[in-house]
């Protein structure tokens, strides 16, 4: 399908063979996203909209902060946190009173801004346990979680030149971002030097910056902020959101909950050890049938920086041409999944009866631009979710309105999904 947005051709290719050839087979046509402006000097430096060869350099930063001996070593950390955080939510429960209202977006909002400080910073928020700590509200005003539809969000998308008319992140909370960061940095690297972590390498980074080369390649002190300031916000709105979903899906099928709670429970009695949250393999399920229905990026772009032609499709994208692969559709693609719209986790255990290919599922992307933080975020999502598990369950709120718990989109966001909170009920399970 063809389309223009603004002044911008676009393809919307929604065919998985021709989603690998565009994202890994023919890289070399397809390699950048399209350059944007996003109205802010430190915006403007995150990683996905920088030219290729400065790309390759801030990708090389990224990639070892979530190597697999980085990732084990921040899942022990995400452990002790998401306990903590359970027993603290238990600590307000009244033992034997019955369900009580519940917004799981609120509780992650807490515990994943820990994880921002303890796993990346190696550093504890005093406030950590508070809903309206500093840090946390900072993060909510860059993703503007409290701001209502705007069309000028959509006009700039179309016209990007009118992006001075509504930067896509505020100016106010980006500059006080990039001050705090800079300050836990300087701060956290006298205390405790050479520890790999994203403190330390941003530390790195912002050393080298003398160096002619990385002059020549517009790296300043933005770049360094730019990519903390991405990797903190997909933790906080990727991952966090993603989760709320699981909560509400598990909540609406009351049997798939059982059979996960019965693992849960099984595997936590089995056994203590670190890679516990592996062996869970019904959780694995849910996690990818959620990501599936909920992608939090709704659609990837490249643009075609050479002209090329499939012959055996008949299809030629001229130079300039931007490619859509529309995620959300390719993940509920009839053609791949049966009953594409229902969350059914078995359809995940068992490979050999899905019809499924790899590349009808692009929820993080795939090839050299694919997302650094895909593993963690599985990790992250399983970690959470079964430490929850363990001493809660979930189930719709049946008080109030009728509709409370159902998911309500709100309109008009560039890149990621936005709704409404979800309010759920837990029970305790001791
Ligand atoms: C559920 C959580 C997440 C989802 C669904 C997600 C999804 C994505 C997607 C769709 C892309 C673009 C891929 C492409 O164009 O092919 C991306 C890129 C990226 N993601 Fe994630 N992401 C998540 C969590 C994370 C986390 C936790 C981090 C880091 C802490 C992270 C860091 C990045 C970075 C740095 C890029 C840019 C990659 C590049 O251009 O080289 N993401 N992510």
């Amino acid at each position: 399908m063809a389309f223009y947005e603004g002044r911008t051709p676009q393809v919307h290719i929604c065919d998985p063979e021709l989603v690998k050839q565009i994202l890994i087979r023919d890289y070399d046509y397809f390699s950048n996203r399209k350059q944007f402006n996003l109205g802010n000097p430190i915006a403007n430096e995150i990683l996905d909209f920088q030219p290729e060869v400065k790309w390759k350099y801030m990708r090389a930063v990224m990639t070892p902060l979530f190597a697999p001996s980085r990732i084990r070593h921040m899942a022990e950390i995400l452990q002790s946190i998401s306990e903590e955080h359970v027993d603290n939510l238990k600590s307000n429960f009244t033992p034997g009173s019955g369900p009580m209202k519940f917004e799981f977006r609120s509780y992650l909002g807490s515990l994943l801004t820990d994880v921002i400080g303890r796993c990346y910073l190696n550093i504890t928020f005093n406030d950590r346990l508070d809903p309206n700590s500093h840090f946390l509200q900072l993060l909510k005003d860059l993703i503007r979680e409290y701001s209502d539809y705007d069309i000028k969000h959509e006009l700039i998308r179309s016209f990007p030149f009118l992006t001075w008319l509504h930067p896509i992140m505020p100016s106010k909370a980006l500059s006080q971002f990039k001050v705090t960061l800079l300050n836990i940095i300087k701060a956290r690297n006298a205390s405790s030097p050479n520890k790999l972590n994203m403190g330390q390498g941003l530390h790195d980074l912002l050393s080298k910056l003398d160096n002619p080369d990385l002059k020549s390649l517009g790296m300043n002190e933005n770049t360094g902020v730019a990519l903390a300031l991405e990797a903190f916000l997909a933790t906080f709105d990727s991952v966090g959101n993603p989760l709320c979903f699981l909560a509400y899906f598990l909540a609406k099928n009351p049997p798939v909950q059982d059979k996960l709670l019965k693992e849960v429970d099984e595997i936590f009695e089995r056994s203590s050890s670190e890679n516990i949250f592996h062996d869970m393999r019904y959780l694995q399920a849910c996690i990818q049938e959620m990501f599936r229905l909920i992608p939090p990026f709704f659609r990837l772009e490249r643009e075609c920086t050479k002209d090329w032609r499939n012959e055996e499709k008949g299809l030629t994208i001229k130079k300039g041409t931007v490619v859509i692969i529309p995620v959300w559709p390719l993940n509920r693609h009839p053609d791949h999944y049966e009953n594409p719209e229902d969350f059914i986790p078995e359809r995940f255990l068992n490979q050999d009866n899905s019809k499924n290919s790899t590349y009808a599922f692009a929820t993080f992307g795939h090839g050299p631009k694919n997302c650094v933080g895909q593993k963690w975020s599985y990790e992250m999502s399983a970690i959470i979710m079964a430490t929850f598990l363990k001493q809660f369950r979930f189930q719709l709120s049946n008080q109030g309105r009728a509709d409370e718990s159902h998911i309500k989109w709100k309109p008009g966001s560039s890149f990621i999904l936005k709704f409404e909170p979800i309010v759920l009920e837990i029970v305790s399970r001791t």
